[in-house]
């Protein structure tokens, strides 16, 4: 028996590795992350609350709807639910937390197909030009399980961003897929906000913007910018 386990490389009187073993989704999701992201933990209490949510919905494939006792089978998908409005000033922690969620979904064992872009690496990627159809990219992104759009609000809006952040939102709020917005942008200006301080409504709209509270939590991110204590 020990002979047969030699052969096949196995040792029994080898120690067990104390180490657990790598995780293959999340091994591949790393890759695509940004070498700062790539150790990010959901921190944020609403972040968290938010993972548990969408973790909890994702359903197993073929099992929506037939009898739960026949089981699973495969590995459960992020499904329909709720989105995240990460907001605040600069460097305070917002696209961390986001990586930090998809770590984390990943992690848990959901199949999580996902894309993440800056909201004017989007515009620019779908800039009309020879070979990039934008209607084929829009109809891509707009069905992404889980969308990472990042510094909603920054770009330099024109009539053609407008329309593509209008119809990406409109169809991810109406079909109600998680999507994490970050903006350094208040949603809404309030008494207390100052009168120089730019919001995102002024800057996407009242119709963006009434999509934005339907479908997102909206969560605050306060404190100094991290980039300036890191050395
Ligand atoms: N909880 C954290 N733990 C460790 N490092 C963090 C944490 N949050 C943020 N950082 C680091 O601080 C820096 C700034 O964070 P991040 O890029 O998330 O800021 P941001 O709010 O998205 O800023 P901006 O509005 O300019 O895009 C990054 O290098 C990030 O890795
Ligand atoms: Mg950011």
């Amino acid at each position: 028996m020990e002979a047969k386990l030699a052969e096949r490389g196995l040792d029994l009187d080898r120690p067990l590795p104390d180490t657990p073993e790598p995780i293959p989704a999340l091994e591949a999701a790393q890759a695509r992350i940004p070498v700062d992201y790539r150790a990010a933990v959901p921190e944020h209490p609403d972040v968290t609350a938010w993972v548990r949510t969408i973790a909890d919905n994702a359903v197993a494939p073929n099992t929506e709807g037939l009898n739960p006792h026949y089981g699973s089978t495969g590995r459960r998908r992020i499904a329909h639910g709720p989105s995240l409005l990460l907001w605040g000033a600069t460097g305070t922690g917002k696209t961390h937390q986001a990586y930090g969620a998809i770590r984390a979904l990943t992690a848990a064992g959901c199949g999580v197909q996902w894309h993440a872009a800056t909201a004017a690496d989007l515009y620019a990627d779908m800039r009309p030009r020879t070979g990039v159809d934008p209607e084929h990219m829009l109809r891509q992104i707009v069905r992404v399980p889980l969308l990472l759009l990042d510094d909603l609000g920054a770009a330099k809006p024109s009539e053609w961003t407008e329309e593509i952040t209008f119809r990406l939102i409109n169809w991810r709020c109406q079909n109600r897929l998680p999507t994490i917005f970050t903006s350094n942008m208040p949603p809404v200006r309030t008494s207390e906000t100052p009168a120089r301080q730019p919001v995102l409504r002024d800057k996407v709209g009242d119709r963006v913007l009434s999509r934005l509270s339907g479908m997102c939590t909206a969560v605050e991110f306060t404190g100094p910018d991290r980039r300036f204590q890191r050395r």
